[in-house]
């Protein structure tokens, strides 16, 4: 039976729950065929689909085209869709405008925005208006130019307590989660101690309700720069490689297609063309 907020908010502190980003149908099916808790479509499809530098040119209209797929190849998991950067920001009346666009044209069950107190009253309307939200504190890659780069958050008493403010007021505001990424775990075990939301950790070690990570990260898709904070279950990067040249050879030394792979044809149809 697919979870709802509620569930996570009834069980925190009892078990912990995954969570992995899908941005298509066919990795969002095996992710809930796996038993994964929550699916997330992150904006970070601007890297690891879409090939930009950073997520910041992602638009309402990619999250919904990709949400969208998620929810139709995983329609039994809870389906989290980010909100863009600018899709919120502006106003209170486009926070919502464009969180109902998304719950509406993705079926997903929850969407995700970036950012602290600055965003209660946009998180508050949002869940008004009977969407759940999930927060995102930390390393907020939204704003990644005024954060000075992609950096841990809340090694000093000024910015820790800040994240822990933002923590209480996003989770009053009604966020049922808040994501923690790139924190030091001593500081996301007291925020996770500190809230009734669930906290979702990434890169913010083990004291989190739930863990979140990357799919193309864990699974070593992809050969680029790998975050220390992710654990790399497989290597699918050098599989497909693998198969991909394969794949090329047979093709130039007509080795593939064979027999078994080839549709036969009846020789009398085949005699009586011209
Ligand atoms: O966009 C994303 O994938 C995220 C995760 C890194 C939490 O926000």
């Amino acid at each position: 039976m697919k979870k709802t907020a509620n569930y996570f908010l009834e069980n925190k502190g009892k078990r912990r729950f995954s969570m992995l980003t899908a941005y298509d149908c066919m990795t969002a099916h095996t992710i809930e065929e796996a038993g994964v808790d929550m699916i997330l479509v992150g904006d970070s499809l601007g890297n690891t689909v879409l090939g930009y530098e950073n997520t910041l040119a992602v638009t309402v209209e990619d999250m919904i085209h990709h949400g969208a797929a998620v929810c139709r190849g995983a329609k039994e998991s809870f389906v989290v869709v980010d909100m863009p950067f600018m899709s919120y920001q502006p106003s209170v009346y486009d926070a919502v405008v464009n969180a109902g666009r998304i719950v509406k044209e993705t079926n997903c069950q929850a969407v995700k925005l970036e950012g602290g107190v600055e965003y209660a009253d946009r998180i508050k309307a949002i869940v008004d208006a009977g969407i759940p939200v999930v927060a995102h504190l930390g390393l907020t890659p939204q704003s990644f130019n005024t954060l000075g780069g992609y950096k841990v958050q809340g090694k000093t008493v000024e910015v820790a307590q800040k994240l822990l403010n933002d923590a209480k007021v996003v989770a009053e505001a009604g966020a049922f989660a808040i994501t923690l990424e790139c924190i030091p775990a001593p500081l996301a075990k007291m925020v996770t101690e500190s809230v009734n939301a669930i906290t979702i950790g990434i890169g913010a070690g083990k004291y989190c309700d739930a863990q979140v990570l990357v799919w193309q990260d864990m699974t070593g898709y992809g050969d680029g720069f790998t975050p220390k904070f992710v654990k790399k279950y497989a290597n699918t990067h050098d599989i497909l490689l693998e198969a991909f040249k394969e794949y090329k050879k047979e093709v130039e030394e007509q080795t593939f297609p064979t027999a078994d792979h080839t549709f036969a044809m009846d020789e009398e149809v085949l005699e009586k063309l011209y």
